[in-house]
């Protein structure tokens, strides 16, 4: 039964309302940032609604016990409205939003013509790119330095001088550029001093995102990121955020496939149902393919993937269920599917006296489709964050992402309904209201059982 929705009673108590627009700076204008600007646009002309966006369209539970309330999360706490949001960004080709959308395929001519005139207006400066960080891409629009300090600098006056220029007090930065090579954290980036060295020395550890994120941080600018390379997950720039209270977080927006996993896996698991095997595959022919048709940017995606199951199995609580299990994950570049991605997973898993069954899972999903108002809801969350003084890592956005940046040396959640009641319990706590705690639940159970 449909419970009643009723209006709240009061919004982000002690918060700071948004004052004005919102800056919005995308290092990397390609499939997921395009559909992002273009819906945004078309969504506030009409032309289609936020499907997928928990800020624009999810009610949640207000009140333990008794008869609850569902409250929209936008009237539960003060966030910024997406049409008050200003987009800039950068890229290493010079294309404007409007052709980088046309490119993409994501969305259709029809649609596009819409807001033609608002895509062409935003052109992206130019990138900061090392090719060793990927390698299947041509940069025809790249910044040039004496080392990366320069860069970084460089980085900041267009970021400044694009907040002045649209008298902006307040912005988010959103990494939607391609996948770099898979690497791990060494000497240069454990602490600000050794960064900031290396940043002079041009050292080669020091990947373009860093400098994206470092000059978000240097600017006072909360930075999330979308792709499954490290960027701002140094200890260096984490002490940064740390050290000036500003939000971070990452990392790889969790889709499609990886969504799905970390839906059926908790199912099998409150079931005690085991697992032999998990073969997930993809077929993809969009840009973010063909970059990752190269080993090193795969094999950061598939670090980013391959973390999920073990989380939410638990095989060291249950080794005779989930300690042997195979897994596999393949992305596979097909240049006819475009954006279309279709991912097939392959599921063995073992019921009642250890007898096999097969679950198929086929997902024809359209990959920006699905990461666009992820990336929108990011972007106001992270805004809020900012507000309310949540500094540092924000794993309590963990839900939108496949690999949760979490402190120190933190496990991160994966299952996705637990990642769910960790945002809304956060927004709970922001909106000064209680927990849902199921205490509902626990009445029940006490009425059952003194009849
Ligand atoms: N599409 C999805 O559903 C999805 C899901 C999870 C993660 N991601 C990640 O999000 C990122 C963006 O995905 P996409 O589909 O938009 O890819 P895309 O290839 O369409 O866009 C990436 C853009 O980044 C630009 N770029 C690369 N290096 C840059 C740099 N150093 N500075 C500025 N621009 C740079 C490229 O030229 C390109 O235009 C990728 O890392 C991808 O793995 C995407």
């Amino acid at each position: 039964m449909n419970k009643p929705t009723t209006p709240p009673s009061k919004q982000s108590a002690g918060i700071a309302p948004p004052k004005g627009r919102l800056g919005v700076l995308i290092p990397g204008m390609g499939a997921v940032a395009t559909t992002l600007i273009a819906g945004v646009n078309l969504i506030a002309k009409g032309h289609g609604r936020p499907i997928g966006s928990l800020t624009q369209m999810q009610k949640i539970q207000i009140g333990n016990g008794g008869t609850p309330r569902y409250v929209a999360i936008k009237d539960l706490v003060h966030l910024a409205e997406p049409g008050d949001l200003v987009f800039g960004g950068w890229d290493i080709t010079p294309e404007n939003a409007y052709q980088a959308a046309c490119n993409a395929g994501v969305l259709g001519h029809d649609m596009l013509s819409n807001v033609r005139r608002e895509l062409e207006a935003i052109a992206p400066w130019r990138g900061v790119f090392d090719q060793a960080y990927v390698r299947n891409l041509k940069c025809t629009h790249v910044k040039t330095g004496a080392s990366k300090r320069d860069l970084a600098r460089a980085l900041m006056d267009d970021l400044k001088k694009f907040l002045a220029d649209n008298d902006l007090e307040r912005a988010v930065m959103l990494w939607c550029g391609s996948t770099e090579v898979y690497s791990e954290p060494g000497p240069v980036h454990q602490t600000l001093e050794s960064f900031e060295q290396g940043l002079r020395d041009s050292a080669p550890e020091i990947a373009p995102s860093m400098i994206y994120a470092y000059a978000s941080l240097m600017c006072g600018i909360p930075y999330a990121n979308g792709a499954p390379n490290l960027s701002v997950e140094i200890p260096a720039l984490i002490d940064l955020a740390n050290r000036k209270g500003i939000a971070v977080g990452g990392r790889d927006f969790k889709t499609g496939q990886t969504m799905m996993k970390t839906v059926v896996a908790p199912g099998l698991q409150a079931r005690m149902l085991g697992l032999e095997g998990w073969y997930s595959t993809n077929i993809i022919g969009n840009k973010d393919g063909e970059v990752l048709d190269d080993s090193g940017s795969f094999k950061a995606k598939e670090v980013s993937k391959g973390r999920v199951l073990d989380s939410i199995l638990q095989p060291d609580l249950y080794p005779e269920l989930y300690g042997d299990y195979h897994h596999k994950v393949r992305i596979d570049y097909y240049p006819p599917r475009g954006d279309a991605k279709e991912g097939w997973d392959n599921i063995d898993i073992q019921g009642w006296l250890g007898q096999s069954m097969q679950i198929k899972v086929n997902f024809l999903c359209r990959d920006s489709i699905l990461a666009a108002p992820i990336a929108l809801d990011l972007i106001l969350f992270m805004d809020l964050a900012q507000r309310a003084g949540l500094s540092g890592i924000q794993e309590w956005l963990s839900f939108y992402y496949k690999a949760p940046t979490m402190p120190d040396s933190q496990e991160p959640q994966h299952d996705l309904f637990v990642q769910h009641l960790m945002l809304t319990n956060m927004l709970r706590a922001l909106a000064e209201e209680e927990a849902l705690d199921q205490s509902d639940l626990g009445e029940n159970v006490e009425k059952l059982i003194v009849r």
